[in-house]
């Protein structure tokens, strides 16, 4: 060949990598540029924080006395059988109120991973397998829980009589002094001071809460300031990833119950049966917001959803679809704590266990084949939903 012609295709070749690199280089530019759909369905995602009411089925709740009373009861370990435990020795303010750890030890390791609490005016259903619809339940069940605090109502009414300091703070927040005779109503006021503070826990505003507003606000200008690998993420996990199918709304979750395909063996013997189990205790609950312990009036707490809800083989091994706001600084994930770190929980959801998912119907959890770079965008997304 002539050095001529050599030259020519060098040239050619040239000609060629600079088109290439000038069309990666656009299609990257555009590929973290939200489309009109994304936009619009970004809408849904706020405003945060969102406007909440009161929880009628607790006449205390948003009751300044009832939450400091709360607040009280909640960092006490009197109110634990052996004096030993709070409910804040699992859920502890500084860590999001939950305890870093997998799993926590009450009376032995438990089997599930601790919740963190926060934004509760924004969930339907309570614990991992929503065992109850109202957050006063939801506090009874560590107290009296033989695994937990291992308290009886009888006990509990006790502990309040003994301590001067708890006897007058339920007394002035009830208007009646903790007495024996109706130890249960003692329990359920408690749980509902309990829950009165619990509601006052909420997150902050985060990067991805100032970038959906400057969307549908149409500022560019604010909209630059969000990274865009972050803006990357954000599409994957509103498109090709699919997790807005589960993880949708102000609070990241659609309030239900989905499974993923993690094992719901606990310690390589015993099961978890996930919503199923959870749906035959709420069935069995007095604490839900139509029994007989709820505020809320007849006419609406007869519509609430767990009047309607129904069990069958399809609950079973299913788990609460938890919000991802704060989601950062609340490892380890998952209902039993298995997966450390948010890395983690995408590369699972990258390559998923398809055997354990037996949903009828849409397979909405599926192998994604994301490259390292999409699966490190989709975690800078996932870190945005919390304020650090
Ligand atoms: C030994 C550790 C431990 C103690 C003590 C404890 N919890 Fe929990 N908490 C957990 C675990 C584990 C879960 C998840 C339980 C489940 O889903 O089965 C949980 C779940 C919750 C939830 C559900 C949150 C949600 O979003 O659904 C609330 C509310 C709660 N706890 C409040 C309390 C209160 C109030 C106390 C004290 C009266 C308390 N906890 C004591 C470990 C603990
Ligand atoms: C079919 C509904 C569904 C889809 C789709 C889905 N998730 Fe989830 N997600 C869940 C459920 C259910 C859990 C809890 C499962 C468990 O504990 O066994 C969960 C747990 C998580 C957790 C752990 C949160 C915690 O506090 O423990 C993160 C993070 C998460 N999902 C992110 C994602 C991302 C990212 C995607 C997309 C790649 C996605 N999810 C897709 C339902 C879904």
């Amino acid at each position: 060949m002539t050095r001529a012609v050599l030259n020519f295709r060098f040239t050619l070749r040239r000609v060629l990598y600079a088109g290439v690199l000038l069309v990666l280089s656009l299609t990257a530019a555009a590929s973290d540029a939200l489309t009109p759909a994304e936009r619009t369905l970004l809408k849904a995602f706020g405003p945060w924080p969102g406007s909440v009411s009161d929880d009628p089925s607790n006449r205390y709740s948003g009751n300044d006395a009832a939450i400091a009373f709360g607040k009280t009861l909640f960092f006490d370990p009197r109110i634990s059988r052996d004096s030993n435990l709070s409910c804040a020795t699992c859920h502890q303010a500084e860590r999001s109120f939950t305890d870093g750890l997998p799993r926590p030890t009450g009376t032995r390791v438990l089997d599930r991973n601790t919740i963190a609490l926060a934004n509760f005016r924004h969930t339907r259903w309570f614990g991992w397998a929503g065992r109850t619809d109202t957050l006063w339940g939801q506090s009874i069940h560590p107290i009296v829980s033989p695994l937990e605090m291992g308290m009886t109502a009888e006990l509990f009414v006790e502990r309040l009589k003994e301590n001067a300091d708890l006897a007058r703070g339920y007394e002035a927040l009830f208007d009646t002094p903790p007495d024996f005779s109706d130890p249960q109503a003692a329990l359920v006021n408690s749980a509902k001071a309990l829950a009165a503070y619990q509601e006052t826990i909420t997150t902050p505003r985060t990067a991805f809460d100032d970038f959906r507003d400057a969307v549908v606000a149409n500022d560019q200008d604010a909209e630059k300031i969000y990274p865009p690998s972050a803006r990357r993420g954000l599409k994957l996990f509103l498109g090709r990833a699919n997790c807005a199918a589960c993880h949708f709304g102000p609070t990241l979750t659609n309030n239900e119950f989905a499974n993923i395909g993690r094992s719901h063996f606990i310690d390589g013997g015993r099961v978890d049966e996930g919503r199923f189990g959870g749906l035959e205790l709420l069935k069995a609950s007095p604490y839900t917001r139509a029994g007989p312990y709820s505020d809320e009036a007849e006419q609406t707490a007869s519509k609430a959803p767990a009047n309607f809800v129904m069990n069958n083989h399809a609950t079973w091994g299913q788990f609460r679809v938890p919000s991802l706001r704060d989601v950062a600084n609340t490892s380890p994930y998952m209902h039993d704590g298995s997966l450390e770190s948010l890395d983690d929980v995408v590369d699972y959801y990258n390559e998923p266990d398809m055997e354990r998912i037996h949903t009828a119907g849409v397979q909405l959890v599926r192998p994604l084949k994301l490259t390292d770079a999409e699966k490190k965008d989709l975690v800078t997304f996932l870190k945005t939903l919390s304020d650090n």
